[in-house]
């Protein structure tokens, strides 16, 4: 197998998963999903990883799956491999958190990738689109569903049918984004985050994360009595106990999970 195309940094318990194709743009080909999969179900399995940021470098977040990889592939043969779904779902399946911070573009499956995650920070610099169209396809990975949602239909329309890209002050406008910062500061504010994060219950974390991800999937009855059931249930935890009486007893809380 040829160089690995991702790198991991870890900051204690955040770990940082570089997307590393610097030469086409992050172009998300089958060894890199690959290895983003393996690393990701890694980090789910490690109980020191509280929480993951997925990344790329200033110019890419990832300009999509790699044309030049699938151009010639047929159909029965990516509905036969499962393409896409095999690899990349894993960022939608995981119970940890993951922060997209995403610079320069985040194109087709790069903006699809990121919207798989939790919430996503943008570089001043960032660009987003889904220009599937141009290029003679539609969004594969998820990108007529969670942009829909995310965006509403008039933009997300507007988005995939002109296939033009979208910057940062417009991603955050329409809510794609939950907040831009500088470029040469993304990283330091993702990881901040993560820290913060990382420090809560990572009870709570998991199921607000399962709650929030449950308004996608349900009515607004049947997912305010999930969260109300999930509620309840954190009362048989031992962070509940610590996070409430820190909060009486003035000091800050211990979670141990
Ligand atoms: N796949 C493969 N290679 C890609 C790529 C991609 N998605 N995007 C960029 N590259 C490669 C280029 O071919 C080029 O390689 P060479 O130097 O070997 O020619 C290198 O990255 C640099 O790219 P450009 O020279 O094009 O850089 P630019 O600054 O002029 O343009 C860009 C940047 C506007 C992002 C342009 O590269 C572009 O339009 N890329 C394709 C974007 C796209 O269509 N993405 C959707 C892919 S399909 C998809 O994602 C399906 C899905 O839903 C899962």
């Amino acid at each position: 197998m040829s160089q690995s195309s991702i790198i991991i940094e870890k900051h204690d318990e955040v770990v940082c998963l570089k997307l590393n194709r610097p030469e086409a743009l992050n172009a998300l080909n089958n060894q890199m999903m690959g290895e983003v999969k393996e690393a990701l179900e890694d980090f789910e399995r490690d109980d020191v990883v509280k929480v993951i940021i997925l990344t790329g470098n200033d110019k890419a977040f990832a300009a999509g799956a790699d044309i030049k990889e699938i151009a010639d592939k047929k159909h029965f043969e990516l509905y036969d491999r499962d393409f896409i779904q095999e690899r990349w779902e894993m960022a939608a399946r995981c119970k940890k958190p993951i922060i997209a911070a995403v610079s320069g573009y985040a194109l087709g499956g790069g903006c699809e990738l990121a919207m798989m995650c939790d919430y996503i920070i943008a570089a001043d610099n960032a660009k987003f689109g889904q220009p599937e169209l141009t290029i003679g396809v539609i969004p594969g990975a998820g990108g007529t569903q969670r942009l829909t949602r995310f965006v509403g239909k008039s933009k997300a329309m507007d988005m995939i049918l002109t296939g033009r890209m979208m910057n940062a002050d417009e991603a955050e406008r329409c809510g794609l984004v939950s907040r831009i910062v500088p470029t040469a500061d993304l990283l330091t504010e993702a990881i901040n985050d993560a820290q913060k994060i990382a420090k809560l219950s990572q009870a709570s974390v998991k199921l607000a994360k399962e709650c929030v991800n449950e308004a996608y999937e349900s009515t607004l009855d049947a997912g305010v009595r999930f969260e109300r059931r999930v509620f309840h249930s954190l009362f048989g935890t031992r962070d509940q106990k610590e996070g409430m009486s820190a909060f009486i007893e003035k000091r800050p809380a211990e979670f141990k999970d």
